[in-house]
C-alpha cells in the first residue's frame, strides 16, 4: 500500500463525524484503507500523504476536461462575483439551456437540477404524469441514482439475488425503502429483445416508462447489441411508453450529443449530470416539448432551491463552449482507443481470457472467457485477478476502481504520454498479478 499516515489520521477524524467516514456509500473501502484525497490537477490526483495517481476514476465520470480545469474555474470565479442563487431565472441559465438544446439531437426543452438522482426521479415523474400509468421497466445492472424507485437490481446487487433470468426478482439495495415500491417495477436483463417485448405486450397498459442506460455505464460500459435500442424505441412508440435515456454517464462524454447521437436513437426524455459540469454539481433532464411543457402550473412538479445556480451554470457554459469549439471528445476517443488496444495486447500476451468493453471514452476490461452482454454474465468474471491487477496499479500510481463494473474514464488531460505510462504500469500489474 502507498504510505497513508496522514490519510489515516484524517479518516479517523472522518469516522467520528461522517457515517462510515464518507459522503457516499461507495467511497468507503474499509477502516484502514479508505482513500483521502487532497487535490487534483488535469489527469492526476494526490492523496493526503502526497501519493500521486494517474486518475481513471475521475470522480466516477464527471471530469471530462481534467481536474481543476483553469478555463472552467475562471468562468466560475467570475460568475460567483455576481451571486449564485436568486430563486429566479437568470440569463446565464437560459444561455446554457440554449446551448444544450443546440448540441443534443431531439432536445427541445429541459429543466436543471443538481444531481443525476434528481434528474432520473423527475424524468420518471414526467413519464407518469404524461401517461397516467405508474409502473416502469428498469434493466438489471443499471444504476439510476439513490432515490427509492430505482434502488433495485443495480450494479451493486449480488447476481445470486437477481433470481432466475426468466422471472427476475427485485433485489433491493439497502433498507429504508417501502416494501410496496418494488411493485412499480419490471426488471429485465439488458440486451434481451424477447424479454422486453413480452413484458411490454403483456403489461403495456400499466407501463409509464422504460428507463435505460443506453450503454451500461455501471457495468464496464457494456454496449447495446445492434438494434436493441431501436427495438426499445419501437416498443415504446407502439405502446405509448415514455422512453427515458439515463445519460448521466454518457452525456457530454461519448460524443457532444451523448448516447442519442452515438447510437442514433432519440428517446423522449433524457437525464444529464456528471460531464456537464466537469466536477461542479449540475444536472438536467429534458426532451420532447409536449412532455416537458406538462411541468409547472401545478400539473407536474419539479422544484429545487439550487437548480441552475450561478456556479454550476458558469461551469456548464464553459464545458459546453469548450466541447463545441474543439473536437475534445473525438481526440479523447483516439487516446482511449490506444489505451484499450494497449491493454488488450497486454492481456492477450499474458494469455488471460478477457473482453475489452465500452466506448473508448468510458471503457473497461472484463476477465472472462464467456462474452458478457449484461450484468448476469459477470458470474463468470475472475474478480480475484481483477482485484489483484487494480490493487497493483493503485500501489504503483494508477487509480482505477477496485471493481470491474465501474469503467475507466478518460479526460482531455490524459495525454499520449500519460496513456503510455499507464500501459507500462498495466503490463507490470498484469505480470505480477498472474499466477
Ligand atoms: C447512469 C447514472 N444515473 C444516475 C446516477 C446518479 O447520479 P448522482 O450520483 O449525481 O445522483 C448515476 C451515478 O453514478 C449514474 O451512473
Amino acid at each position: 500500500m502507498p504510505k497513508r499516515e496522514k490519510s489515516q489520521a484524517v479518516f479517523d477524524r472522518a469516522m467520528n463525524v461522517l457515517s462510515k467516514g464518507v459522503s457516499s456509500n461507495f467511497r468507503y473501502w474499509g477502516p484502514d484503507s479508505t482513500p483521502v484525497v487532497k487535490r487534483g490537477k488535469g489527469a492526476m490526483v494526490w492523496d493526503a500523504d502526497g501519493n500521486q495517481f494517474i486518475d481513471y476514476r475521475l470522480g466516477w465520470g464527471p471530469i471530462i476536461l481534467g481536474h481543476a480545469d483553469d478555463r472552467v474555474n475562471e468562468a466560475v470565479a467570475k460568475a460567483i462575483e455576481n451571486g449564485t442563487t436568486f430563486a429566479a431565472t437568470t440569463e446565464l441559465e437560459v444561455e446554457v439551456a440554449e446551448r444544450l438544446v443546440e448540441m443534443v439531437p431531439g432536445m427541445e426543452m429541459l429543466r436543471f437540477t443538481n444531481t443525476g438522482t434528481e434528474s432520473t426521479m423527475h424524468a420518471l415523474r414526467v413519464a407518469r404524469g404524461c401517461t397516467g400509468r405508474e409502473k416502469f421497466i428498469k434493466f438489471e445492472g443499471q444504476y439510476h441514482g439513490a432515490h427509492d424507485y430505482v434502488l433495485f437490481s443495480t450494479a451493486s446487487s449480488a447476481i445470486e439475488d437477481l433470481g432466475h433470468r426468466d422471472a427476475p426478482l427485485a433485489a433491493q439495495i439497502g433498507g429504508g425503502i417501502p416494501a410496496k415500491i418494488k411493485e412499480y417495477l419490471y426488471l429485465l436483463p439488458f440486451n434481451d429483445f424477447e424479454a422486453v417485448e413480452k413484458t411490454v405486450i403483456d403489461h403495456h397498459d400499466e407501463i409509464a416508462a422504460m428507463m435505460i442506460e443506453p450503454c451500461l455505464g455501471n457495468i464496464s460500459g457494456l454496449e447495446p447489441d445492434e438494434g436493441f435500442l431501436e427495438h426499445l424505441r419501437k416498443l415504446c412508440d407502439d405502446h405509448g411508453i415514455v422512453m427515458i435515456f439515463d445519460e448521466v454517464k454518457t452525456g457530454f462524454r461519448l460524443v457532444n450529443g451523448g448516447a442519442r447521437e452515438a447510437y442514433g436513437v432519440i428517446p423522449d426524455i433524457s437525464t444529464y449530470a456528471k460531464s456537464l459540469g466537469n466536477g461542479y454539481p449540475v444536472a438536467a433532464f429534458g426532451g420532447k416539448r409536449e412532455m416537458m411543457e406538462q411541468i409547472g402550473s401545478g400539473s407536474i412538479t419539479h422544484a429545487g432551491t439550487f437548480g441552475a445556480n450561478g456556479s454550476s451554470m458558469a461551469a456548464a457554459k464553459a464545458v459546453l463552449e469548450i466541447l463545441k469549439a474543439s473536437p475534445v471528445l473525438r481526440d479523447l476517443s483516439r487516446r482511449g482507443e490506444r489505451l484499450k488496444a494497449g491493454m488488450d495486447t497486454v492481456l492477450t500476451d499474458a494469455g488471460i481470457p478477457h473482453q475489452m468493453t465500452g466506448h473508448p471514452n468510458m471503457q473497461g476490461f472484463l476477465l472472462t472467457e464467456t462474452p458478457a452482454k449484461e450484468v448476469r454474465d459477470l458470474i463468470h468474471h475472475n474478480d480475484e485477478l481483477y482485484d489483484a491487477i487494480a490493487k497493483h496499479l493503485y500501489e504503483n500510481g494508477v487509480w482505477v476502481e477496485m471493481d470491474a463494473r465501474e469503467p475507466l474514464f478518460i479526460c482531455e488531460a490524459h495525454s499520449d504520454e500519460i496513456i503510455d505510462e499507464t500501459l507500462n504500469r498495466f503490463e507490470d500489474a498484469v505480470a505480477s498479478s498472474k499466477k
